[in-house]
This record gives structure tokens, C-alpha cells and sequence, in this order.
């Protein structure tokens, strides 16, 4: 299908687009991938490397973030802001020692009922930790999703409208599908961003249905892109 071949091209664009980022680097576990994710829920990715490598030396387990005292995790969290995910985060280690073994469960309900852990953030883990082919929804993927499939400027509200949209374009080959939830991702970070998005660098810009359309704004006329 169309969409299919869509989702097939942003594959391959990752490929040789991507960013070499160190949450992604083969052989990171699920801990790891859960401290990237929640770090950068609001905080840019320049920001969040330093402080993840950081944080990742000091505390390579949750066990040994769950050990330490809230005023030890705030100063470390720095100027991410935001603080209280650094909180959320320490008793998610707890919860991880409580109720899991001291281990990230694989399955995304358990992930979901941690503290600080929502829809996106289980379901990045599920999928860049343990390899699970997820559907992982954050803004950068809901417009992308928006202009492609919808030939709209910007997402609406409605966040769960989205998942049969994403699922229409994400491949049927498992390893593939893992690599489509962070490709769209990047597509949205890099190419397909919010204002001037680069069409030019886009790899599906003949089947966008935004540009079709001639890129119009939210409620403005056509433009050239
Ligand atoms: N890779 C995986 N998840 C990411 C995110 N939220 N931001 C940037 N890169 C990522």
C-alpha cells in the first residue's frame, strides 16, 4: 500500500540520516533507554547527553539510583528542568526494586505503572529497549503523520486518533517496524519540523499530502515548498 512504502522510504532514510545518539548504540539496556526517555520528554537532546552519560556512569542500574538520597538525583538532574521527573525517576528505581527484581519489565502495562512512566515513554522502552515493535507517538511523529497522511500543517489534539494512522505506515517485518518508531521520530526532529520544515532532505516529500496540497499553513493560503 502506499502508505506501507511510505513507512519503507523513512526506514531507509534512517539509515544513513540518523544521528549517532548514545541511547542508541547497540548493546544499551532497558534502563538506560528509560533514563534517555524520560530526560528527554522536555528537555533537547544537546542538553540531555552530557547529563545522560553522566548520570548513566554514576547509576548504571536502577538499584543504585533507588539507593540514593532525592537531593543526591536533584543536583545531578542540573539544568534539565523540570526537576520532578528526576524525582519520579528515583521512585521508579524503587518501584523497579519492589516489584521487579530490581529489572526493567519488557511488558509496556508494568512499564505504564511506574511513576513518571506514561503512554510514549513504555512504549519507547518496550520498542528501543527491548526490540519490541511498538507504536511510539510523541509530537515529532503526530505531525509527521499529520502532513503525510493528512495533508494538515500541524496535529490536532486528539492523540490516540493517530495509532491506526501510524500503524498503516509502519513495515510488517518486525526489526523493521522497531527501527520505523524511532526513524519517524527523527524524521519529525530533523526534517519534517514544526516551522521550515526541509522538504527538500524529506524522503517522502512526492508522497506527502501536505505538499501535495502546497503546504498550507494551519488556516493560511498555499505556500511553496
Ligand atoms: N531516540 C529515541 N527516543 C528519542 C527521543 N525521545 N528523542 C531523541 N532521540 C530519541
Amino acid at each position: 500500500s502506499a502508505p506501507a512504502a511510505a513507512g519503507e522510504a523513512i526506514v531507509d532514510w534512517y539509515a544513513t540520516a540518523a544521528r549517532d545518539l548514545p541511547w542508541r548504540r547497540p548493546g544499551v539496556d532497558a534502563w538506560a533507554v528509560l533514563v534517555s526517555e524520560v530526560m528527554l520528554q522536555q528537555t533537547p537532546v544537546a542538553r540531555v547527553e552530557p547529563v545522560w552519560r553522566d548520570w548513566m556512569a554514576r547509576w548504571p542500574t536502577p538499584a543504585a539510583l533507588a539507593a540514593v538520597p532525592p537531593a543526591d538525583v536533584i543536583r545531578a538532574w542540573g539544568k534539565l528542568g523540570y526537576p520532578r521527573r528526576a524525582l519520579r525517576l528515583r521512585e521508579a528505581a524503587i518501584a523497579l526494586v519492589d516489584r521487579h527484581g530490581g529489572v526493567v519489565p519488557p511488558d509496556v502495562a508494568a512499564l505504564e505503572a511506574l511513576p513518571g512512566v506514561g503512554t510514549y515513554t513504555a512504549r519507547a522502552v518496550a520498542c528501543f529497549g527491548y526490540g519490541q515493535p511498538q507504536p511510539v507517538v510523541d509530537t515529532n511523529v503526530r505531525r509527521v503523520v499529520a502532513r503525510l497522511v493528512h495533508g494538515r500543517a500541524e496535529a490536532g489534539n486528539a492523540r490516540a486518533a493517530d495509532l491506526p494512522d501510524v500503524a498503516s505506515l509502519t513495515p510488517p517485518d518486525p526489526g523493521r517496524a522497531v527501527r520505523f518508531s524511532v526513524a519517524v521520530m527523527e524524521l519529525g526532529a530533523l526534517v519534517c519540523v514544526a516551522r521550515s520544515p526541509r522538504c527538500a532532505a524529506c524522503p517522502v516529500r512526492d508522497r506527502c499530502a501536505w505538499r501535495l496540497a502546497g503546504a498550507p499553513a494551519h488556516d493560511g493560503p498555499a505556500r511553496r515548498v
